[in-house]
C-alpha cells in the first residue's frame, strides 16, 4: 500500500508536457519583499553539526539557514499536484546523522485538503525529498500548528514510529493517548472543530547509548484539565503519564535541559496560534520527579499562553520563553540564567503609557515590516507574536532566532541581554518569502510591479531585487484582496480590502499606489472580491464578496450592477472609458456604458467556473478568458470566441509586452496543456513553450495570480500562495514555431441567458494568519472589563464591555481594549 502510493506520487511529478511539446528555459527569482511576511511556527538547529539550521513554515515550505544569515527554500518543487507539500507541520534534522532531514508534510485535515500528508525524507540536508505517504491528513495550516514535533500526528491519530529513516510508519500501540482537545467542536468548516493530537515529542539523548534506540521519550499531549505529558523509558514500548504534572492547561513545548536534568514546558489555555489568555511554565526535574511552576509572571501581569522555549546548551540554566501572543501593548520573551529561579524581560512598564525597552530594534533587511516605534494606542507590536518557535544556537550562545506571525527576529549579540541589559531585535528572514500573494499589477509607466498580498497588505515594487520600505496603508488593511490600473493613465489605481468591515474598503491612488485615499462611496460592511478601474480612471466596478456588483462614477456612492452575476470575473478595457468586461459560468458579458449595464455576449465553450480575464492593452474588445473548461479569445468584445486547442483547463491569464515592436503581446497562462504547466505563446495562442521547470511547481495552480511585465519582453509575475512572488526572465533561447492553427470558433452566441449562474466556491487561498473562523466571545452577563482591560478579539472569551467611562476600541482582529471614553 504503502509503495503503491508512492509511487503515485512520483508519477505525478513527473507528468509533462505531450512529447514533442516545447520549453524554453527561464530563470526564476522572487520579488524580494524580505522578513518572510508570514507564520514560521518552527526553527531548529542541529545540536550536532555547527551552522546547520532550519525553519519550517504553514503555507510556503521549510527553508535552511546559510552562514550569511540568508535562508534557502527547500520546496520550490512543489507543484499543483504536490501543493501541500507547503503545510509543513513538523520538521525534524537528526542529531546523529546530520544531512537527514524529515519534513511532515500536507495542508488542512479538513475538506479544503483532499489529499493525505506524507514524510519528506532528505539524506542531503535538504537539497533532495523522497515522499513517504501517510495514510492520513496532515495539516500544516491548521490550529495549534506551532505545537506538532515530527511523528505525533493531528486529528487523533495518535503517535507514530518509523525505523527505517521515515520509510514506513506504524502507529505506536502503547501510547493511547491522541489527544481529546478541540478549539471549537461547532465550526461545521471542519477547521476548528478537529482534534490537535500530539503536541511534542521530546527525546533525552543522555538516557541511551550511542547506536541503540533512546530510551527516554516524553510525549505532550493537546489535552486541557487532564494529564498530558507521559514518558517512556523504554524507547517506546510502554508508555506512562509523569506523576504530578499540572493539568490546568495544554503543553505547547517541552525543551529538555541535559546538564540540569530538566524538562521545561510551556503551557498555554489556547491551542495557537492566535489565542492563549493564560498559562504557565514548568520544569521537571527528570531525576526528583519534581514539578516546579517557575511561570516568569503572575496576576493580572499573566494575561497570555506561553509558545516558545529555548534552552542554551552551553550554559547551564539559561532558559529563554516567550508569549505566545501578548497582543497589548507588544508581544513579550523572557530570559533566565538561574534556571527559572528569576527571570528578566525585553520590556518593563515605565508608568503607563511608557515602556523600558531593553533591545534595540533592527529592521533594516525588511524595513517594511516596522513597526519602529510602539505606538500602544494603535495596537502595533514590535517584538511580535504568535511566537511558538524560540531557539538559541546550540554552537553559539550570542546566535538566537525566534519565529513569529510574520517574520524571523533574532541577533548575535544576545549575551548582552545578561550583560548589558540590552540586546538587539533583527529581522532575519532574508530569503524567507512566505507571502499569499492575492493580486498583482505591471503598469506601462511607473514602478514595473504593484502586489496586493495577504495579512501584509502588498507593497509597490519600485525594485525586484530591493526589500520595500513601506507597505500600502492609509487605509491599513491586513489583507487587499484585489488591485488594477487605469490603462489611459496608469497612475491611477484602485485597491479594496477584506478588512475590518466597518471601514470602507475601497482605496484610490493617483500616483501608482505611493500614497492612498479612501474611497468615500463605498459602503461600509462589503469587502473583498475582485475590482476593476475604468481606462481614464472615473469608474471603479467592484465584484464584491457576498454583496454582489457594484460602481460608482467620479466617487459617488455605490449602486448595484444587476445584470452581472455576483460571482464574475470582471476586468476594465484599458483605453476605451466606456468598456468594461464581464464572465460567469459559460456566459461572457459586456458593458459599453461604463459599467451600469453589462448584456451576455458569446459562449465559453462548456465552462462551469470562469478563472480570469485578460485584455490586451491597446486594442478594445480583444479579450482572452480562462476556464475550468479551457482557455478562449475573442478580438469582437466577446461576440464570439476562439478555443484554444491542447488546453483544457486554465487559470492565471496575462499579456505582456510583445516579442517585436508592434507585434501581438506575450501571452502567459497556468494551464493544463497535457499535464499543468505555465506557458508562453508569442503568436496569439498557436504555439506555446513551457517556462517553469522540476524545480519550479508554484503550488496549487487555482490559488495563483500571474501578471506579465508591460515593458520587457518575456518577463511573467506569479504570485503565489504562500511563496511570494517569482519573476521569471528568458535564459534559454526559444523553440522556433512548429505547430499549425488548430483553434476552432466555438460561439456566436448573443442571447446567453443571465438568470442561472452558480456561486463557485474554489479552494480557500489561505494566508498564514487570517484564514481562521472565529469563535463567539460574547455573554452578555459578564462583568466588564476594566480601564485599559481586553474586551474582545479571535478566541476572546472574557468581558466585551467596558467599566464606566472607557470605551471598547478594536485594536487589532485579536485585541480590543478598553480606553477613556
Ligand atoms: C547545572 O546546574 C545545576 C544546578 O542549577 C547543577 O545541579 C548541575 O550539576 C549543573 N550541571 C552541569 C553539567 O554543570
Ligand atoms: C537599549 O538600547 C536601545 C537602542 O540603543 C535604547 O533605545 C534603549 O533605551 C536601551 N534600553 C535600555 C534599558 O537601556
Ligand atoms: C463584519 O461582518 C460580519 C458579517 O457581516 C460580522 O459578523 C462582523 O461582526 C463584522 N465585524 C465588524 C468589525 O464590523
Ligand atoms: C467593441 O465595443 C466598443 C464599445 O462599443 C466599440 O467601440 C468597438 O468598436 C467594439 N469593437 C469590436 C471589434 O466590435
Ligand atoms: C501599445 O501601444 C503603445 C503605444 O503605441 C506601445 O508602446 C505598446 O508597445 C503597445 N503594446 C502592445 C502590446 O502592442
Ligand atoms: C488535465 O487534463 C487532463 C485531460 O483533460 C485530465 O485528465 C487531468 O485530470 C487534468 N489535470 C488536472 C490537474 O486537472
Amino acid at each position: 500500500m504503502y509503495k503503491l502510493k508512492l509511487l503515485a506520487a512520483l508519477a505525478f511529478g513527473a507528468v509533462g508536457l505531450v512529447d514533442g511539446q516545447a520549453s524554453q528555459s527561464y530563470t526564476w527569482k522572487n520579488v524580494k519583499i524580505g522578513g518572510g511576511g508570514g507564520f514560521v511556527p518552527g526553527i531548529i538547529f542541529n545540536p550536532s553539526q555547527k551552522g546547520l539550521a532550519y525553519a519550517r513554515t504553514d503555507i510556503g515550505g521549510a527553508y535552511k539557514l546559510n552562514s550569511d544569515d540568508t535562508w534557502t527554500p527547500l520546496l520550490d518543487f512543489a507543484d499543483n499536484a504536490r501543493w501541500n507539500y507547503w503545510g509543513v507541520d513538523a520538521l525534524a534534522t537528526d542529531p546523529v546523522q546530520p544531512n537527514r532531514l524529515y519534513l511532515a508534510t500536507g495542508m488542512y485535515t479538513n475538506s479544503w485538503d483532499p489529499n493525505n500528508g506524507q514524510i519528506l525524507i532528505s539524506s542531503d540536508s535538504g537539497s533532495t525529498f523522497t515522499p513517504s505517504s501517510l495514510p492520513f491528513k496532515i495539516g500544516g495550516n491548521m490550529p495549534g500548528r506551532g505545537i506538532v514535533l515530527f511523528f505525533g500526528a493531528r486529528s487523533g491519530n495518535g503517535l507514530w514510529k518509523s525505523t527505517d529513516y521515515g520509510k514506513t510508519w506504524a502507529k505506536v500501540t502503547g501510547f493511547t493517548d491522541t489527544g481529546s482537545f478541540i478549539p471549537d467542536s461547532s465550526d461545521t468548516s471542519g477547521y476548528n472543530s478537529d482534534k490537535i493530537g500530539i503536541a511534542w515529542v521530546t527525546f533525552d539523548k543522555a538516557s541511551g547509548s550511542s547506536g541503540s534506540a533512546t530510551p527516554r521519550i516524553f510525549v505532550g499531549v493537546a489535552n486541557k484539565g487532564s494529564t498530558s505529558v507521559y514518558v517512556s523509558t523504554n524507547g517506546g514500548s510502554s508508555w506512562s503519564a509523569v506523576a504530578g504534572q499540572p493539568t490546568d492547561f495544554l503543553p505547547h513545548k517541552g525543551v529538555l535541559s541535559p546538564a540540569e536534568r530538566s524538562l521545561y514546558i510551556s503551557y498555554s489555555d489556547g491551542a495557537g496560534p492566535y489565542d492563549g489568555t493564560g498559562g504557565a511554565i514548568y520544569k521537571y526535574n527528570i531525576d526528583t520527579g519534581a514539578w516546579t511552576n517557575i511561570t516568569p509572571v503572575s496576576g493580572g501581569d499573566l494575561y497570555f499562553g506561553f509558545g516558545g522555549v529555548a534552552v542554551d546548551l552551553q550554559k547551564n540554566g539559561t532558559v529563554m520563553v516567550a508569549a505566545l501572543n501578548s497582543w497589548w501593548p507588544d508581544g513579550q520573551i523572557f530570559r533566565s540564567i538561574d534556571g527559572g529561579a528569576s527571570w528578566t524581560a525585553l520590556w518593563a512598564w515605565n508608568g503607563y503609557p511608557n515602556l523600558i525597552k531593553s533591545y534595540s530594534y533592527d529592521d533594516s533587511l525588511a524595513p517594511w515590516i516596522g513597526p519602529n516605534y510602539v505606538d500602544i494606542t494603535a495596537g502595533d507590536l514590535q517584538i511580535g507574536w504568535m511566537m511558538e518557535s524560540i531557539a538559541i544556537d546550540p554552537f553559539d550562545s550570542n546566535h538566537w532566532l525566534y519565529g513569529t506571525g510574520e517574520t524571523i527576529y533574532g541577533s548575535h549579540d544576545l549575551l548582552k541581554w545578561d550583560t548589558a541589559g540590552n540586546v538587539t531585535i533583527k529581522s532575519l528572514a532574508d530569503g524567507i518569502e512566505e507571502t499569499s500573494v492575492q493580486a498583482l499589477i505591471s503598469p506601462p509607466s511607473g514602478p514595473p510591479l504593484i502586489s496586493a498580498i495577504g495579512d501584509v497588505a502588498g507593497f509597490v515594487h519600485e525594485s525586484l531585487t530591493t526589500a520595500p520600505k513601506s507597505h500600502h496603508t492609509n487605509p491599513d488593511w491586513a489583507t487587499s484582496a484585489d488591485i488594477d490600473f487605469a490603462g489611459n493613465n496608469p497612475s491611477n489605481l484602485v485597491r479594496i480590502g477584506t478588512g475590518d468591515n466597518s471601514t470602507k474598503q475601497v482605496a484610490i491612488s493617483s500616483d501608482y499606489g505611493v500614497t492612498w485615499n479612501q474611497h468615500y462611496g463605498a459602503p461600509d460592511n462589503v469587502n473583498g472580491g475582485k475590482v476593476a478601474i475604468s481606462a481614464n480612471a472615473d469608474t471603479i466596478l467592484w465584484r464584491t464578496s457576498g454583496h454582489g456588483v457594484m460602481v460608482s462614477q467620479y466617487q459617488a456612492t455605490f449602486s448595484a450592477v444587476s445584470s452581472l452575476p455576483s460571482d464574475a470575473a470582471i476586468t476594465s478595457d484599458k483605453k476605451n472609458n466606456a468598456v468594461f468586461y464581464g464572465a460567469s459560468t459559460s456566459t461572457f458579458y459586456l458593458s459599453t456604458d461604463i459599467g451600469k449595464t453589462f448584456s451576455a455576449k458569446g459562449t465559453l465553450g462548456s465552462s462551469t467556473s470562469v478563472f480570469d480575464i485578460a485584455v490586451h492593452p491597446n486594442n478594445t474588445g480583444d479579450v482572452w478568458v480562462s476556464t475550468d473548461k479551457g482557455l478562449f479569445h475573442s478580438t469582437n468584445n466577446g461576440t464570439s470566441f476562439t478555443t484554444i486547442s491542447g488546453i483544457s483547463q486554465a487559470w492565471g491569464i496575462a499579456l505582456g509586452a510583445p516579442k517585436t515592436v508592434g507585434g501581438y503581446p506575450a501571452i502567459f497562462v497556468a494551464a493544463n496543456y497535457s499535464g499543468v504547466a505555465y506557458l508562453r505563446s508569442d503568436d496569439q495562442g498557436v504555439n506555446w513553450v513551457k517556462i517553469n521547470d522540476a524545480a519550479h511547481g508554484f503550488g496549487s495552480a487555482s490559488s495563483n495570480c500571474i501578471t506579465a511585465d508591460a515593458r520587457t519582453y518575456g518577463r511573467v509575475y506569479i504570485g503565489t500562495n504562500g511563496r511570494g512572488i517569482f519573476y521569471g526572465d528568458a535564459s534559454g533561447s526559444a523553440p522556433s514555431p512548429t505547430a499549425t492553427a488548430t483553434s476552432t470558433t466555438t460561439s456566436t452566441t448573443t442571447s446567453a441567458t443571465t438568470s442561472t449562474h452558480t456561486t463557485t466556491t474554489s479552494a480557500p487561498t489561505s494566508t498564514s494568519s487570517t484564514t481562521f473562523s472565529s469563535s463567539s466571545s460574547s455573554s452578555g452577563t459578564q462583568t466588564p472589563a476594566s480601564g485599559y482591560g481586553q474586551c474582545g478579539g479571535q478566541g476572546w472569551t472574557g468581558p466585551t464591555t467596558c467599566v464606566s467611562g472607557y470605551t471598547c476600541v478594536v485594536q487589532n482582529d485579536f485585541y480590543s481594549q478598553c480606553v477613556p471614553s
